[in-house]
Formats: C-alpha cells, structure tokens, sequence
C-alpha cells in the first residue's frame, strides 16, 4: 500500500521495460546530430517511431503493455478520508515555457515542437507554448513565433502564450496565438527584475493588452508570482497577493495563476494566502502554480484542491524554474500530479502512460534525470 491509499497490485516495470520503452520514446537522431521525428503516422512532427514498434521491438511491446497499468490500477480513496475534493481538475503544462526557458542551452525549435506534439497527444487540455518576451532578456524563448506556427494545433486544446506588454501581445497575435497570458507578481522587486517596472507600471502595461485582447476576442489569464515568498523580498504578506490578484482578475483575466515561484511554500502558508485570495477573487478562477524547490509543491497543491481550487499547473519531467528567480527548481511534475489525482479519483483526462513518453523523450534531449518521482520510480533509477 503507497500513501494516499494507492495500492499497486504488481510490481513496478522493471529498469529494463521502462529503458526500453525509454528509448521508443525518444525521437531518431538524424545524420547530423539534430533530433528529427517521423511524421509517417500521418499526424505530423512528434510522433516519433512508435508506428513501426510491434514490428521491430518485441521487448519494447512487452514494456508499452507493462506500463498502462501504473494509471489504470490506482484505487481511488474515499471523499471522506481527502477532504472535500474537486471530481475533476484542468492541467495547464506549463513545461514547454517554464521549463524550456530556463535551459541553459538552447533547445532546438524542433525539439519544441516535438515535445509539445507529444504532450497534446496525451489528452492535456491546455498546454503553454512559448513566450512572447524580449529575446534579450530570454534568448531561450527567442523562436516563439516558429513554435507556435509548428506545432500541430489538436482541437480542443489550448495553446497559450505570455505576453508582459502590447508588443508582444501583437506579436503573439500574428504568430496566431488564440489565448495569451499576462504576468506579474506580489513583490515589487521581483517585479522590476522579471520585467523590468514597478508593480504600478506593469498593471498600466497589464491593462493596454486587456484592451486589445478584448477587441480582439483573445482570452487572457493571469499570472501572479512570489505569491509564497520571494527571493528579494522574502516573505510576502498575503493582502499583497489578494490586491494584486483581485486587480488582474478585475481586469478582466479569466483565471489567475498564484505562482509560488521559488517554490518555498507550506501547505500551511498556501492556506493562509489562498485563504486572503479567496475574499477578493471567487475559487473557481483560480489555479496554483507550484514550484517544487523544498519538495512541497504536491502537498501545497493538495492544499489548494481542498479549498475547492480545481485548475494545477505543472510542467511534464518536472523541468521548470525563472530566470529572474535565482534558486528556484521546476514545477511539480504533471506525471506526479496526474499519478496523485487519479489515485484520488479525481478526472485529469490525461493518459499517464503518454505522458511519460513525453517526459522520457524531452529529458533525453535534454541530456538530463527527470524529476518526476512517478517516472524514478517506475524505471527504478
Ligand atoms: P525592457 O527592456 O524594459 O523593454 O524589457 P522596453 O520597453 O524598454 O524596450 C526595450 C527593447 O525591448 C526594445 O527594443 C523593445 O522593442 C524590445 P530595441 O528598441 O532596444 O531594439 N521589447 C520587446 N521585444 C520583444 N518582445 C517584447 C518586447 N518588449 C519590448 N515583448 C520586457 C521589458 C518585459 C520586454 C522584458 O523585461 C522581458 O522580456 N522580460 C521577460 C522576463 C521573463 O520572460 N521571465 C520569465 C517568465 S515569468 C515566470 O517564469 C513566472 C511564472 O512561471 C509564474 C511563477 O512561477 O511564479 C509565469
Ligand atoms: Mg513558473
């Protein structure tokens, strides 16, 4: 029996399957040293050589049956014994923009691709495609215009992207982004670092984009940052993210996003935030976004699903982090929180197995250890 009531009826793939399914994960590697995809399945860049699997791999077939029952067997435990809990949650992966923003190395446009490709074939709702920033200040998001026109657009499914000002709102637009993000934060000093204003200047640039988002018919959600803490200000009163968030919501963002940025956050001082928000911004236009630096994203948003909040951002592989917040990790790991979701019986409509694929296939382009402990544990690294 694991925690929260899961039981696992057999035991884990071993290191081999999941290796070996690792592998069918991740995309060809082309005569130059580029990763390249296969586009045979017919539906474009990202779905890498699965289609000529049972063919080539048995043990690779072996490894894909192993792995459907790691979602499939999770008993879900009772209402009662979690607290009032919301029966569905929306996922936004925030991977491809937190974390490939934070790469040192520049990730490949196709890469991106892929990866996104990948992630809205594993059911995501909503999947944050790239950032329309200044590429002086965030080099990483320098091809967001290629992103957003590569990808394969899955109906249904959400593309969003951050704009800080008009500039990039409009340039968001032209790339042919449906829906954008705004961003700031509760403390004035992350604020002038991340975007270079004060708080006061950054709702006035805030408001310019509403503008032109509602003329155009563009849907905006907000971000607000440093909501558990910051790494200039330190601790931040909670009445500064309920102004902050209410002004935004007020605005006219349909959901806010309370970023807990450097990921210092407990689940006690989540309630306590959550708790101010609340009186000033209804639950049902909230979402947390955890960052998992002290290990207490999972619990911090458990936190936030008892008190009725029912969309989580998380970034796939656990990859994440601000380059203006030095210090900070990545987000909670989507493949974690599906895994704990599900286990709680709670509808994510995202396919694990998939997902996992996802994760596997970017920390090999990565050349680096995912941080999902579902995935650590599944291969037994
Ligand atoms: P600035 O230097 O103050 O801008 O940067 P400016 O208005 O003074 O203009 C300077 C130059 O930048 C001009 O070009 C502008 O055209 C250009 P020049 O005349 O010198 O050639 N410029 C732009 N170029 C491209 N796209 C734009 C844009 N705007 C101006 N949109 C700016 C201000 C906001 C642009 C800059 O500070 C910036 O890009 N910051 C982005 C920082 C960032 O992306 N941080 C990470 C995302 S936030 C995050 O990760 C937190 C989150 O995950 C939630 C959480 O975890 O809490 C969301
Ligand atoms: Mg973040």
């Amino acid at each position: 029996m694991l925690g929260l009531g899961l039981t696992l009826p057999r035991p884990l793939p071993t290191s081999a399957e999941l290796t070996v399914a690792n592998e069918a994960a991740a995309p060809a590697r082309g005569s130059c040293g580029t990763w390249v995809t296969c586009s045979a399945a017919g539906r474009g860049e990202g779905h890498v050589t699965r289609g000529r699997l049972s063919r080539e791999r048995p043990k690779m077939v072996a490894a894909k049956r192993a792995l459907p029952w790691l979602a499939a067997s999770l008993r879900p435990i009772s209402s009662t014994a979690a607290g009032s809990l919301p029966k569905q949650v929306k996922i936004v992966e925030v991977g491809p923009r937190d974390g490939l923003q934070n790469e040192k190395n520049i990730v490949p446009t196709q890469v991106k691709i892929s990866l996104i490709n990948m992630l809205s074939e594993t059911g995501l709702p909503v999947i944050e495609a790239t950032s329309f920033v200044s590429p002086k200040w965030v080099p990483q998001m320098a091809d967001h215009t290629e992103v957003l026109q590569g990808i394969q657009k899955f109906p249904g499914v959400s593309y969003p992207v951050l704009t800080p000002n008009l500039k990039g709102f409009q340039a968001a637009v032209a790339a042919g982004a449906k829906e954008v993000s705004i961003f700031g934060a509760a403390s004035e000093l992350f604020t002038k670092k991340n975007i270079n204003c004060s708080i006061e200047e950054s709702l006035q640039r805030f408001s310019e984009v509403m503008h032109a988002a509602g003329a155009a018919g563009i849907a905006v959600r907000g971000y607000v940052s440093c909501v558990l803490g910051c790494p200039y200000e330190g601790k931040i009163a909670p009445a500064k993210v309920a102004e902050v968030s209410k002004k935004m919501y007020s605005m006219g963002c349909y959901e806010i996003s309370l970023g807990d940025t450097i990921g210092v956050g407990t689940p006690g001082s989540m309630k306590e935030m959550l708790s101010a928000v609340m009186k000033e911004v209804p639950v049902g236009a909230l979402a947390v976004h955890c960052h998992d630096t002290y290990g207490q994203a999972l619990a911090n948003t458990l936190v936030a699903l008892q008190m009725g909040v029912s969309v989580v951002d998380s970034s796939v592989a656990g990859l994440g982090g601000c380059p203006y917040a030095q210090g900070a990790s990545g987000n909670v790991a989507t493949e974690d929180l599906v895994y704990m979701l599900h286990g709680l019986g709670i509808h994510t409509g995202v396919d694990l197995q998939k997902l996992m694929e996802a994760g596997v296939f970017i920390c090999k382009a990565l050349n680096r250890r995912t941080s999902s402990k579902v995935v650590q544990a599944s291969s037994r690294l």
